[in-house]
């Protein structure tokens, strides 16, 4: 099992990469399914789970080449509608492919999904969405059989939450219905965003209105294009807490700041300078940072609960008392058994999380749950007296590139044991 060891409180100062959002490159991946020609995918994260995304796509049928950070796909020989059990279980997200296999083979056959521990992760709004487009859905011992007799119905999808996942598969599943589908209460993260933006690229017809409905005129093929993955607001608000709990002075490149706008308001009370200029984020301390009086996780533009993990990390270290309000997973505090282990002052009471700032952490071992858990980690670790020890980094292999490497550039003590 490998290991992080981390030497904390040294300042970080220099240059920090950020790469293409996971999140956007796998349902990304998961559409090139439905494109007859080939897709270039720049600026794709190297990862876990887009490894993972990848190998599904070469058990479909489709040609699959990765140099760096581009990935050629050419989908036009798929010819399987099932993903084996083993490849569903690595990650949540393998559940994005159920819409894209649907709409293509108007059949599919894969088991629920894995993915990190948060609580209860039901997939009920996808399946619900599918049945309403005439999908036929068995499910049984733990895996899902869809069926489709003609093709998908157009229409109206109501969801009672904007969920990011399920708002992807109706999409990935409606590109090639007769007629409009509209999303109700479509989730509206940038990720989503960028996933209409590469279908509209390939031919589809795919709108957003100021009330937030996800409308998809029908069309009947997509061709291939090249295509680039934004920047991951969750990395790059990871190294900005990593930096702030350093003392420390870093420039991020290759941000969109406009992604990023809720972050910005909590560093600003914590009194963490930022400056951006085009696509690069300075931050700097000046002096001990403040507590943040209220941190509530929302669906997009709000919080991102992605952040929270790491953003409180950050607060145990902070002047006074911060307040954290988990809104969208039930158990995502997992994290806060481990903080407190390295000296923070945390109690949880159902969604609420106290953090009472100290500036006396001390260094121990102390393991992951989930990936921003384990993010959460390394900032704690980061600011902490003395040796951290994070057991067993498949976690944050799953969302962090070369984040060892990049914080060594600039000036942390770490290393990897495998
Ligand atoms: C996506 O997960 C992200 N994953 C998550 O990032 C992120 O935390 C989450 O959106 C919220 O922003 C990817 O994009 C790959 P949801 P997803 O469906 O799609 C409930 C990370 O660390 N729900 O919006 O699974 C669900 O239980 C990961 O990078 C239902 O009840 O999130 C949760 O409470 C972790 N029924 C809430 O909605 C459903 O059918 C939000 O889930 C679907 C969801």
């Amino acid at each position: 099992m490998s290991k992080l060891l981390i030497c904390g409180n040294r300042r970080l100062e220099g240059r920090v990469p950020i790469y293409g959002a996971k999140n956007s490159a796998l349902p990304i991946l998961a559409s090139t399914i439905l494109c007859s020609e080939e897709c270039v995918i720049h600026n794709c994260p190297i990862l876990s789970d887009v490894y993972v995304s990848l190998k599904i796509l070469e058990y479909l049928g489709a040609k699959v080449k990765r140099e760096g950070h581009d990935v050629i796909i050419n989908a036009n020989s798929i010819d399987r509608y099932d993903i084996p059990e083993f490849l569903m279980r690595q990650m949540r997200s393998s559940i994005i492919f159920l819409g894209a296999i649907v709409s293509r083979m108007n059949r599919a056959k894969v088991s629920f999904p894995g993915g990190c521990e948060l609580g209860p992760r039901p997939i009920d709004l996808h399946l619900k969405a599918l049945k309403q487009m005439g999908v036929t859905v068995k499910e049984q011992h733990g895996c899902i059989e869809c069926h489709v007799e003609k093709s998908l119905k157009s229409g109206e999808i109501s969801l009672s939450f904007p969920s990011v996942g399920a708002t992807e598969n109706i999409i990935l599943a409606s590109v090639f219905a007769k007629g409009k589908t509209k999303i109700i209460n479509a989730a509206r993260e940038p990720e989503i965003t960028d996933l209409i933006n590469f279908l509209n690229k390939c031919g589809a017809k795919i709108f957003t209105n100021k009330e937030g409905f996800v409308i998809i005129e029908g069309v009947s093929r997509l061709t291939g294009t090249e295509h680039r993955i934004i920047p991951d607001r969750i990395a790059a608000t990871t190294y900005m807490a990593a930096a702030a709990v350093t003392g420390g002075d870093v420039l991020l490149e290759g941000i969109c700041s406009r992604h990023l706008s809720a972050i910005f308001p909590i560093f600003e009370e914590m009194k963490i300078k930022t400056c951006v200029v085009k696509k690069q984020l300075r931050l700097w301390v000046e002096d001990r940072p403040r507590c943040v009086k209220l941190v509530r996780t929302m669906p997009y533009p709000g919080f991102p609960t992605d952040a929270q993990a790491v953003i409180m990390a950050l607060s145990a270290f902070c002047q006074g008392t911060s307040v954290f309000v988990e809104n969208i997973f039930e158990s995502r505090y997992k994290h806060v058994d481990e903080l407190v282990r390295l000296g923070a002052n945390i109690k949880v009471e159902g969604k609420t999380a106290i953090v009472r700032g100290t500036n006396n952490l001390q260094g121990t071992t102390v393991k992951s749950y989930d990936l921003r858990g384990a993010a959460a980690m390394v900032v704690a670790g980061l600011g902490a007296q003395g040796e951290t020890c994070l057991l067993d980094l498949r976690h944050l292999d799953r969302g962090y590139e070369n984040i060892e490497e990049n914080l060594k550039a600039i000036g942390a003590l770490v290393k990897r044991i495998e």
